[in-house]
């Protein structure tokens, strides 16, 4: 595992998105592997600057990390939409090409079928991560094994609070997702996290300077052959 430079959070997000570019240059039918989240906003907003500047997504297969439990896919809460939001209705991926686990009607049973569905794929050449507070990977909470599979999960209580700033005041937020598992996540060719914020600064340390355990599984990043951690100097404050 790499960790860049401390930097600006716009540079380590310009750097997270170029990685992402770049491999779209190199490889123009890779699988991408998409994280949603605040600290991904502002990286999309790159990738669609450079689709305007000429970058064609059109042969690239997108897979997302996860989907909340009872949101249907138009929900404006809904990963489906945040995708279609930041990404998707603004880039030419065809629709047919970009998969989101389902997390309405019967979660159990797309949790499965998304598995299915990321065998039949084969190995993803760049998953984007981001990172929890409490060092979640996708919703990996802490707990989860080294080779969890992808599955219906609970979230946290420090996930749930975390996640709250996105619905409107008093809104249910969801307390289950279908998460791409840690064996899936780890499967990945290249794994490229963007971590920005004093928020996660906590969670940073632990996942780099603390033991690789299950109380933190960002930490599983480690063991990975070709992982590089963009972050900022707020997130990587509490490093040794
Ligand atoms: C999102 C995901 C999560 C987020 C993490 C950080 O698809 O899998 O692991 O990356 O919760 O979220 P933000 O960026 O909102 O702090």
């Amino acid at each position: 595992m790499k960790l860049m430079p401390l930097t600006e959070p716009g540079d380590a997000i310009a750097c997270a998105a170029r990685a992402i570019i770049e491999m779209v240059q190199r490889k123009p039918d890779a699988i991408l592997g998409l994280a949603t989240g605040g600290t991904m906003e502002p990286l999309y907003a790159l990738l669609v600057a450079a689709h305007r500047d000429g970058l064609s997504f059109a042969r690239i297969r997108t897979v997302n990390l996860d989907e909340y439990v009872g949101l249907p896919p138009d929900h404006p809460n809904s990963y489906h939409r945040y995708m279609a939001r930041h990404f998707l209705e603004h880039v030419d991926v065809p629709p047919a090409n970009s998969f989101i686990p389902c997390g309405h009607i019967d979660p159990a049973r797309a949790a499965s079928q998304y598995a299915s569905l990321l065998d039949d794929l084969g190995p993803v050449d760049l998953q984007l991560l981001g990172i929890g507070e409490n060092g979640h990977i996708g919703f990996n909470e802490p707990g989860t094994a080294l080779d969890a599979p992808t599955r219906v999960t609970a979230l946290s209580p420090i996930t749930m609070a975390a996640n709250a700033r996105f619905f409107s005041p008093g809104a249910e937020v969801p307390s289950q997702a279908v998460t791409m598992g840690t064996a899936a996540i780890l499967s990945a060719r290249r794994i490229v996290v963007l971590a920005t914020g004093r928020a996660k600064s906590a969670a940073l340390a632990d996942a780099l300077d603390g033991p690789v355990c299950p109380e933190c599984p960002a930490s599983y990043l480690r063991l990975h052959p070709d992982c590089t951690i963009h972050a900022d100097h707020a997130a990587g404050a509490l490093l040794r």
